[in-house]
């Protein structure tokens, strides 16, 4: 299974990902862990991250399309991957395209999450995240075991700096420059696939699995 997790900030990608992967056994590729992950080095490079970051904007694609091909050329990708949060632009998507070439697979498909922008900032504002695992939770809808204390690492959850209401706002406003455009480009690739973002986790993974099982992924 080589999929892409397509839609705005908010519509669960990263939640369903970690559903599919951990059903599937397929490994889950996120950009935003990936960078995140590089903030907490230190280094200047790194924190120059940040600042995209923090803003709501994209980080530069030279660094991002390192970090993905370097990621995704790894032993564990061979069997297959879902790419969250990655390709962001065109220019990402036809990158994306030259390194599977090279690597002699191609796309099964791309899942569009269609997702109100009130859901969006809903579910952004409530959500807290381990910062140890990454592990997400929601205030109202995913709530831990124990209040804002992640279920498996134990320590205490954080509310993600981007998650604040301005910064989602412009997340939302480049998505819908940058990133709405690959709708386009990937249906005429016949790749792409409508599902509701809106649906709850559970009955979301019963269409996404009804979805692969008719498109022999699965
Ligand atoms: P990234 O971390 O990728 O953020 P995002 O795309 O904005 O997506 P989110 O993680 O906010 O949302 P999600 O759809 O994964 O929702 P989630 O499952 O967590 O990117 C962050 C930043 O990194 C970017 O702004 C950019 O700066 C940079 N970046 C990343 N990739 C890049 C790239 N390719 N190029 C350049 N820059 C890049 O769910 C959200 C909340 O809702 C959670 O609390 C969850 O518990 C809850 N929830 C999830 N699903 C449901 C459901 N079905 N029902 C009810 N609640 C739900």
């Amino acid at each position: 299974m080589k999929i892409v997790l397509l839609g705005p900030p908010g519509a669960g990608k990263g939640t369903q990902a970690n559903v599919l992967s951990n059903k599937f056994g397929v490994v889950r590729v996120s950009t935003g862990d990936i960078l995140r992950e590089a903030v907490k080095n230190d280094r200047d490079a790194d924190l120059l991250i940040k600042t995209y970051m923090d803003k709501g904007e994209l980080v530069p694609d030279e660094i991002v399309l390192s970090l993905v091909a370097e990621r995704i050329s790894r032993n564990d990708a061979k069997g297959g991957f879902i790419l969250d949060g990655f390709p962001r632009n065109k220019n990402q998507a036809i990158e994306l395209e030259n390194r599977l070439k090279n690597l002699g697979v191609k796309l099964d498909m791309v899942l569009y999450f269609k997702t109100k922008g009130s859901t969006s900032i809903e579910r952004l504002t409530g959500r807290r995240i381990c910062p140890k695992c990454g592990l997400n939770y929601h205030i109202k809808n995913r709530l831990p075991k124990k209040d804002n204390i992640c279920d498996v690492c134990g320590i205490g959850l954080i509310h993600r700096q981007d998650d604040k209401v301005e910064t989602i706002k412009n997340r939302l406003k480049v998505y819908k420059n940058q990133t709405q455009p690959l709708l386009k480009y990937y249906k005429d690739l016949g790749l792409l696939r409508e599902v509701p973002g809106d649906l709850d986790v559970d009955d979301l993974f019963k269409k996404l699995k009804t979805l692969f099982a008719n498109e022999n992924l699965i």
